[in-house]
């Protein structure tokens, strides 16, 4: 949700290496940024409404802005509009402390109360700034400040990442409970965040903090102790993707840059798992899973990616049903038997770790399929199944989509008792070259000019292609600010044939030549007779053409993989109307990231 960047040992080039990891966490949040530097001057704070650029011009006007030690944080507001008051880091009365934040204080009325009966006076709207009054209150009462950040810790309730400088010292205090936080560190110098891709130009050695922690990061080193209070050790673990991956490498957006990268992401998650050959399905790291049926729970995008799976799942024999995360964690059905799918690309999101809690509270064995090595849904589930897409930055989810289906493909394969499907594998062998092909060939663009005045586009498929509708609404709505809706095609005439006009552009997704394809012919015809201009996706297995204004094309192949190739057309689509709309395409208004809180 925000974005947690701090550094101790960095010398003279604190701020510039706070100011670098907030430029690569501006996708968790972009209202309002700030840092507050330590050092001979004394505690020296920035902060800012707008983007990541109006701190950079602020800070470029301060000769005093200057320390060894550092914090900063990008924001997405939650407590209080996007203000520069409202903005982190916070400070307490005697302006001595500083405190970045990413979570909810679900107490902090009745704490803001009491202190303020105790004489403190507060600058914003926000949750955290109880946290450094708490701090300070501590300071007042004689305790040093690391007794005092842990006094204010123990009386806090909600979820953080926090991270606390005090002036005069030369140590970053650090707590966290229900936020990701991670440490790098190098020789000279220790970094926290919220995410690697923050500080991953400097160090490629990590520490995942759990819940409970308290880290102390000092010119000597950093340690970390758990919830009992004890030392603990724990693993330094090494990244495997480089800096230069969260780089936009010429693209203009990074969203664009990730739709490119697809074809590379889907071999990194197909390697070593796919044995053609041996006509096998392989992911070693689930050999211990064994799955009766299947509950799959996520939001926004990985839902469309757990509907499409339950599908997978259910053909395979394995009875699956795909729950909204957030429905599952405040009204569960039956838990019977299944085993609890977590899809997130993050592995943070809020709403998605409620329902896998949700489910581990009732004896359910819970399983993460998840981008994000490390993530909390990661370390909290039985078992994890990594999607191996790389660091995807945008906020739009697209080769983390693409990603999540391949990965479903081969767990449904995996479960599966029957025979494996051959013709499936051989698919997926060629999935990133397909997927190349429909990048190289695609006529989106032009598709995407023709329609910039739309007054809503709605989406249809029917099958497999149902998820692939929605994920293409979703992508539409979500950098274009135009309404779209997606639904299975079949819903048509039950309802929404009463928006369609010829101001509304329908997208089809008509793959193969089977009965779900010659029923969406039948549906396009319906929209076409009401004068809809009407776009379809299509391999050229159906007459669908004859009917439509405009066709972007897919390679034809497997039914299941065809709705990986038929969404990359609709991400396309989407990016270049955003694109020439000239929306915020990977930092669209209101969304962030990451949705760390529920
Ligand atoms: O990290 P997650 O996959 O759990 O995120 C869930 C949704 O917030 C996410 O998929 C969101 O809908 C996409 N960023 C939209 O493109």
């Amino acid at each position: 949700m925000c974005g947690i960047i701090g550094c101790v040992g960095c010398g003279d080039g604190t701020l510039s290496t706070l100011m670098h990891g907030l430029s690569k966490l501006e996708y968790r949040g972009y209202d309002s940024a700030g840092v507050a530097l330590v050092g001979a001057g004394g505690l020296r704070v920035d902060k800012t409404a707008g983007k990541i650029e109006a701190l950079e011009s602020s800070v470029a006007d301060r000769d005093d802005l200057a320390g060894t030690i550092g914090v900063g944080h990008t924001r997405w507001s939650t407590h209080g509009p996007p203000t520069d008051d409202n903005a982190h880091p916070h400070r307490d009365c005697s302006e001595r402390v500083a405190v970045v934040h990413n979570g909810i204080i679900e107490n902090y009325q009745s704490l803001r109360d009491e202190l303020a009966e105790s004489g403190h006076d507060f600058d914003s709207d926000t949750d955290t700034e109880v946290v450094p009054h708490l701090v300070e209150a501590g300071l007042d009462a004689g305790n040093d400040p690391e007794t005092a950040f842990r006094d204010a810790v123990a009386r806090l309730e909600g979820s953080y990442a926090l991270a606390c400088v005090v002036e005069g010292t030369e140590t970053v205090l650090v707590a966290r409970n229900d936020s990701p936080l991670v440490l790098g560190v190098d020789d000279d110098a220790t970094y926290l965040a919220s995410d690697v891709p923050a500080f991953r130009a400097f160090t490629d050695r990590v520490v995942y903090l759990e819940d409970g922690d308290v880290a102390r990061l000092t010119p000597g080193g950093w340690s970390v102790t758990g919830a009992d209070g004890e030392l603990r050790e724990p693993a330094v673990e090494t990244v495997e993707w480089d800096a230069e991956d969260t780089g936009k490498s010429g693209y203009e957006h990074f969203m664009l840059k990730e739709i490119h990268e697809q074809p590379r992401a889907l071999r990194q998650c197909l390697r070593g798992r796919v044995d053609e050959l041996g006509g096998r399905v392989t992911l070693e790291e689930l050999d211990e899973l064994d799955v009766d049926r299947a509950h799959l729970v996520a939001a926004g995008t990985s839902y469309h990616a757990a509907v499409y799976g339950a599908r997978l799942l259910r053909a395979d024999g394995v009875p699956a049903q795909a729950f909204l995360s957030h429905e599952y964690a405040v009204a569960p059905p039956p838990a019977g038997e299944a085993t609890v799918i977590g899809v997130s690309q993050s592995g943070e999101t809020a709403d998605t770790l409620a329902a896998t809690r949700t489910a581990r509270r009732r004896g359910a064995e819970t399983l993460a399929l998840t981008n994000t090595v490390g993530s909390t849904m990661a370390r909290e589930c039985d078992h994890v199944c990594y999607i191996r897409s790389g660091p995807e930055i945008g906020v739009a989810a697209t080769k983390t989509f693409a990603g999540q289906q391949t990965a479903l493909n081969l767990l449904a394969q995996h479960l599966s008792d029957g025979p494996v499907d051959r013709e499936l594998l051989a698919a997926l062998r060629d999935l990133p070259g397909d997927v190349q092909t429909v990048l190289d060939g695609t006529d989106a663009e032009a598709v995407a000019e023709t329609y910039l005045d739309g007054d809503a586009y709605f989406f249809i498929g029917r099958a497999l292609q149902q998820a692939v509708a929605m994920e293409g609404a979703l992508k539409m709505k979500e950098i274009t600010y135009k309404h779209a809706e997606g639904f299975a095609a079949g819903e048509l005439k039950h309802g929404t044939l009463a928006l369609v006009t010829p101001d509304t552009p329908v997208v089809a997704a008509v793959t193969g030549d089977g009965e779900p394809a010659r029923k969406t012919v039948g549906s396009v015809k319906e929209v076409e007779a009401r004068g809809a201009p009407v776009v379809a996706v299509t391999d050229g297995r159906s007459d669908v053409e004859r009917y439509v204004d405009h066709v972007l094309e897919i390679p034809e192949t497997h039914p299941r993989t065809a709705a990986i190739l038929a969404n990359v057309q609709l991400q396309l689509l989407a990016y270049h109307t955003a694109a020439k709309l000239g929306r915020s395409v990977d930092k669209p208004r209101n969304l962030a990231k990451s949705v760390t809180v529920e």
